[in-house]
C-alpha cells in the first residue's frame, strides 16, 4: 500500500519535473520570440508576397467565436452599426456582420486579399480610386454594404473612412511592427 502510494508520488514528481522543464523552456522561447519581434520590421511587400504565394495560414474560414458570443454586448441594441476592420485580410466576419445588416469598412494592403474576399463569398464588387489617398483604391460590394480600402493603414484616417460604431480586429497584433504601434492610434 505504502509502496503503491510512493510509486504514484514518484510518477507525479516526474510528471511535474517534465512540466516545469517544458514550461520554463516554453517561457524562454516566448521571451526570445518577443525580443526578436521587438526589432522586427515586416514590410508591406512581404505581406503581398504571402498573399501571392497563398501563405495565409492566419486566415480563418469560420466566424470568430469571440465575435459570435459577444455580438449582443457589442451591438447593445443598435442596428446598422458601422464596423471598422483594420488589416482586414479576407476575414469572413465581415460578411457575417454585413449579412446582419451592418456596414463594414476594411483596410488591407493586398489587392489580392480584397478580391479574394468578394470572390470567395460570391459577391460582385466595383472598384474605384480614392482621390484623397493617391494610389489607393476602394472596392465596394454590390449586394452588401462592404467597402474595402486597398491602402496602407497608416495612410488611412477618419477623414477618409468616417466615424465607426465598432471596431473588430483579430490577428493584427502580429502585423503591427512594435515601432509602429503609436502610429496605429488613428
Ligand atoms: C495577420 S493578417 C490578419 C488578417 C485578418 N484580420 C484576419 O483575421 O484574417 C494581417 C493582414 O494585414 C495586412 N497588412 C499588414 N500590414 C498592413 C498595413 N500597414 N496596412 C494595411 N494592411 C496591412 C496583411 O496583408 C494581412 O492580410
Amino acid at each position: 500500500m505504502l509502496q503503491d502510494q510512493c510509486s504514484r508520488w514518484c510518477a507525479a514528481e516526474q510528471v511535474l519535473a517534465v512540466f516545469i522543464k517544458e514550461s520554463t523552456c516554453g517561457l524562454s522561447n516566448v521571451s526570445i520570440m518577443l525580443a526578436q519581434q521587438a526589432d522586427r520590421v515586416m514590410a508591406l511587400g512581404e505581406w503581398e508576397e504571402r498573399w501571392q504565394e497563398d501563405r495565409i495560414g492566419f486566415h480563418q474560414p469560420h466566424v470568430h467565436k469571440m465575435l459570435e458570443s459577444h455580438i449582443d454586448k457589442v451591438l447593445a441594441g443598435r442596428t446598422g452599426v458601422r464596423f471598422f476592420f483594420p488589416l482586414c485580410g479576407k476575414a469572413v466576419d465581415m460578411k457575417w456582420l454585413a449579412d446582419m445588416g451592418h456596414s463594414v469598412v476594411g483596410v488591407e494592403i493586398s489587392e489580392k486579399a480584397i478580391k479574394q474576399f468578394f470572390e470567395d463569398n460570391n459577391m460582385t464588387y466595383s472598384e474605384e480610386p480614392v482621390p484623397a489617398l493617391p494610389g489607393a483604391k476602394v472596392f465596394k460590394g454590390s449586394e452588401r454594404n462592404i467597402s474595402l480600402y486597398q491602402s496602407d493603414l497608416y495612410n488611412f484616417s477618419s477623414a477618409i473612412g468616417g466615424q465607426f460604431g465598432a471596431i473588430w480586429d483579430r490577428g493584427s497584433l502580429v502585423a503591427i511592427n512594435p515601432r509602429d504601434r503609436e502610429k496605429e492610434k488613428l
